[in-house]
This record gives C-alpha cells, sequence and structure tokens, in this order.
C-alpha cells in the first residue's frame, strides 16, 4: 500500500488582508526541504491575490468552501469553477464551522466535493464529534457516518484528503489525547478502505484542532496521522514553519 503523502494546510478562516500574505510568503520561503505538500487557504479575496504571490513556491493556495453549482443567481456564493479559475488547487469543504453555523449536511458536503471533482480541485473534507457526542460514547460513530456521507463514490481514483477535527477541539487549545486521534484516523480509515477498495489506503487523514508547534510533532508521528488542518497557528508564518518542521 503506498503511504499517503503528508498535507499541512493552513485555514484562514475570516482572517486576513492584502498586508497577511508577507505572512504566506515567508512561510513559502521557510519551507525548505520538507516532504509534505503545503497549503494555504486565504479568505476567497486574496486566493487570486495569494497565487501570484506565490509563484514559483511550493505553497499551494486553496479554497475555504464552495457551492455545489457552478454558475447562477446565488448572491454572494462562490463556484468551485471559480476557484479554480483564480488558480486554487484545494478546497477545504464541510468544516465543522460551516456545518453548525450554516446548517450543511453530509449530502450537502457530498454535493461540494463533486463540484470541487468537476472543476479539478482536490477536497479535504472535514468530519469530526462535538463534546456532547463524544461523551455520549458516539465519536467513532459520528465520524464514520459524516465520512460514508459526506464522500460521494465518484472520489474514487481521485485525489482527496480527510480532516479529522474533533469540534471541541477547534479554537479551545484542547486537543484528544494521542490515542484518541489514532483510534478515530483507523476507524476512518477502515471506513474509506470499505467505501473506495484499495484506493482508501491513499487520501491523507489529517487531524485537525489547536494544532501548535509544541504539540505537533506528538500529533503528527500518530499511527495514520497523514498532517494537519491549522487554524490559528497558520496565520503566522513563525508558527506554521514551526508545525511543518515537526514532520
Ligand atoms: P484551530 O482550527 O487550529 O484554530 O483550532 C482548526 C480548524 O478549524 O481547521
Amino acid at each position: 500500500m503506498t503511504k499517503p503523502t503528508p498535507l499541512i494546510a493552513g485555514n484562514w478562516k475570516m482572517n486576513g488582508l492584502a498586508a497577511s500574505l508577507a505572512e504566506a510568503k515567508a512561510t513559502a520561503a521557510g519551507l525548505g526541504d520538507t516532504t509534505a505538500r503545503v497549503a494555504i487557504c486565504p479568505p476567497a479575496t486574496l486566493v487570486a491575490q495569494a497565487v501570484y504571490a506565490l509563484k514559483g513556491t511550493r505553497l499551494a493556495v486553496g479554497g475555504q468552501d464552495c457551492r455545489a453549482e457552478a454558475s447562477g443567481a446565488y448572491t454572494g456564493d462562490i463556484a468551485a469553477e471559480m476557484l479554480a479559475d483564480a488558480g486554487a488547487t484545494l478546497v477545504i469543504l464541510g468544516h465543522s464551522e460551516r456545518r453548525a453555523g450554516y446548517g450543511e449536511t453530509d449530502a450537502l458536503v457530498a454535493s461540494k466535493v463533486q463540484a470541487a471533482l468537476r472543476a479539478g480541485l482536490e477536497p479535504i473534507v472535514c468530519v469530526g464529534e462535538t463534546l456532547e457526542e463524544r461523551k455520549a460514547g458516539q465519536a467513532l460513530a459520528v465520524v464514520t457516518g459524516q465520512v460514508r456521507g459526506s464522500l460521494p463514490a465518484d472520489l474514487a481514483g481521485k485525489a482527496f484528503a480527510v480532516a479529522y477535527e474533533p469540534v471541541w477541539a477547534i479554537g479551545t487549545g484542547l486537543t484528544p489525547s494521542t490515542a484518541e486521534i489514532e483510534e478515530v484516523h483507523q476507524a476512518i480509515r477502515a471506513t474509506l478502505t470499505e467505501v473506495f477498495g484499495a484506493h482508501g489506503a491513499t487520501p491523507p487523514i489529517l487531524y485537525g484542532g489547536s494544532v501548535k508547534p509544541s504539540n505537533a510533532a506528538e500529533i503528527l508521528h500518530a499511527s495514520e496521522v497523514g498532517g494537519a488542518l491549522v487554524g490559528g497557528a497558520s496565520l503566522k508564518a513563525e508558527d506554521f514553519l514551526g508545525i511543518i518542521r515537526a514532520l
């Protein structure tokens, strides 16, 4: 089985003005000979500028969401084709902030994944349980259910990543134990293999939620952890590079 190439992606969320691209450039300049694929997902307003600023570097650019339709009367929304046209190569889909804040269901996320594939973007599909679900002993059932529901069959043979982001670990400074992370990542891998057969071994499974330079090495070296989706710590090059170098 091919071991997935690690992917470390920074999710800037609704943070960043044009001046913030200096941090992205500093990240690109400091990548050295890391074996990981590295990306930043800035707000949509900065995607084209980031692509331009990072031309010729190894730092890829992604979007944070897209709509399923390719075009139409959807005020304020953005199509996967538009992200690709701006030079993005990846897109985060199904982030818990969108599932919770905009009522995104697994079925909607799956339709967005299809849009990403149509536009030639690599989707990073997020899954993760709430604290209540974990306390009720439902973490594995919730996460594997989200994997089944959010990943359409057309992903077979395509490049994609899954990000396990426990909702209670996002932006809180709390992280699951290494054993808890490994348990969930192994369950995700087993589900991917069940759904996609041999190809299920290829997509990296990222961990996300309060990853920082001080805990990155332990998390990134855990079994079946194929990289990280980093929020707050991706905004500053020094912190993001600290995580990338921990690989
Ligand atoms: P955090 O966010 O690293 O700030 O916890 C992670 C995410 O939401 O992707």
